[in-house]
C-alpha cells in the first residue's frame, strides 16, 4: 500500500505519482547529505611522463605540463566550491608522479599507514607524505609490505576494500586490517590497465560503489556482487577514460569529463556529477581520485 506523501513547503501542488516516494531519489536511493571532506593534493609542478610503470605511460608521447597544472587547478577549485578543504603538500623535483596524492598514504580515524611503493621511481614520495602527515598531527605507522595507499585501499562505510594483483601486496591487507581494526576485503585486479583499485572501482557513498566487473577476478566479482547488489556497473568505455577514478562526497561525484556514460548512469541514481578534463594526467594513468588523498580525522575530533 502506498501512503499519501506528506506535503512539504512549496510542494503542496505536487501530485504524488502512485508508488513514487518523493523522499527517494531515482533508483530508490535515499538522498545522502554530502560530507565535508579534507583532502590533500600535490600541485603537478614537476609532472612529466619519464618512465613506464603502467600501460598508460609512454615517455615518447608529448605532455603539456602547463595544461596539466591548469587542469589540476580546476579540480582543486571544484573541491573548494563544493565546500571541501584542500591542503597542499610541497611537490619535489625529480618525483614526476608525486601529483598522485592518493598514493601517499591511507588515512582512517586520524591514523595514517605510510606507503611503500612497488617501483623505485616513486620510492622517495613515501617519506615526504609520511612527514607531511606527521606534521599535520596524524599518527603515522610505517609500512612493512608494499602498499600504494588509497590507490588500492578504499573506505566504504565501516569496511575497507583492498586491491592486489599489480601494486599493493596481499600481505599489506593484513597489516591494514590490524592497524585500522576494520574488516578488509581483498579484491584481485586482473587487467593491467586498471592496476590500482581506484581505477576499477569508485566508492559512491557508505553503501554503494561503481565498478568495472571485468577488471576483477571471478571470485572478487562474486564478492562485489554479494556486498554491493545495488552497485553501478561501469562499461569498458567508461573505465578506458579512467571514469571510475572519481571522487564522491556522497552526493557530488567528480569524475573525468570523458566518462559520459558513467556520468549519465550516476545521474539516473540521483548523484550530481561534475566532469573534469584531466587529459594530461591521464597520460601517466591518473584521474581525479589519484590526485586526491582523503584525510579522515578521528570521529571525536570532527
Ligand atoms: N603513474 C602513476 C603510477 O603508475 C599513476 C598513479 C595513479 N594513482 C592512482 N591512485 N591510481 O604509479
Amino acid at each position: 500500500m502506498t501512503l499519501p506523501a506528506t506535503p512539504r513547503p512549496g510542494r503542496e501542488n505536487a501530485t504524488p505519482r502512485p508508488g513514487h516516494d518523493p523522499e527517494r531519489l531515482p533508483g530508490g536511493r535515499v538522498p545522502v547529505a554530502p560530507a565535508r571532506r579534507r583532502y590533500l593534493m600535490c600541485r603537478p609542478t614537476y609532472f612529466a611522463v619519464e618512465y613506464t610503470i603502467n600501460p598508460w605511460m609512454d615517455p615518447a608521447a608529448p605532455v603539456d605540463a602547463a595544461l596539466a597544472v591548469r587542469q589540476w587547478e580546476t579540480l582543486r577549485r571544484t573541491y573548494l566550491e563544493l565546500g571541501h578543504t584542500v591542503e597542499e603538500i610541497e611537490p619535489l623535483p625529480g618525483l614526476p608522479d608525486m601529483v598522485f596524492a592518493a598514493n601517499g598514504a591511507t588515512v582512517v580515524d586520524g591514523r595514517a599507514l605510510a606507503v611503500q611503493f612497488r617501483d623505485p621511481e616513486r620510492a622517495d614520495e613515501a617519506p615526504a607524505y609520511a612527514a607531511w602527515l606527521d606534521r599535520a598531527g596524524f599518527e603515522v605507522s610505517e609500512a612493512k609490505h608494499v602498499n600504494e595507499g588509497e590507490g588500492d585501499i578504499l573506505v566504504v562505510g565501516d569496511l575497507l576494500l583492498a586491491g592486489t594483483g599489480f601494486r599493493t601486496s596481499q600481505a599489506a591487507h593484513g597489516e591494514v586490517q590490524e592497524l585500522f581494526g576494520r574488516p578488509v576485503i581483498t579484491l584481485r585486479l586482473v587487467d593491467p590497465r586498471f592496476y590500482h583499485l581506484d581505477t576499477a572501482l569508485c566508492v559512491l557513498d557508505d553503501r554503494t560503489v561503481a565498478y568495472l566487473p571485468e577488471a576483477f577476478s571471478p571470485g572478487s566479482r562474486a564478492v562485489l556482487r554479494q556486498l554491493f547488489p545495488d552497485a553501478v556497473l561501469a562499461t569498458a568505455a567508461d573505465a578506458e577514460v579512467l571514469g571510475l577514478n572519481a571522487v564522491s562526497d556522497g552526493r557530488h561525484v567528480v569524475l573525468p569529463a570523458q566518462a559520459t556514460g558513467l556520468s549519465a548512469a550516476l545521474r539516473d541514481r540521483g548523484y550530481d556529477t561534475i566532469g573534469i578534463d584531466l587529459s594530461e594526467l591521464r597520460k601517466a594513468g591518473g584521474g581525479p581520485k589519484c590526485c586526491t588523498l582523503v584525510l579522515r580525522e578521528r570521529e571525536a575530533d570532527k
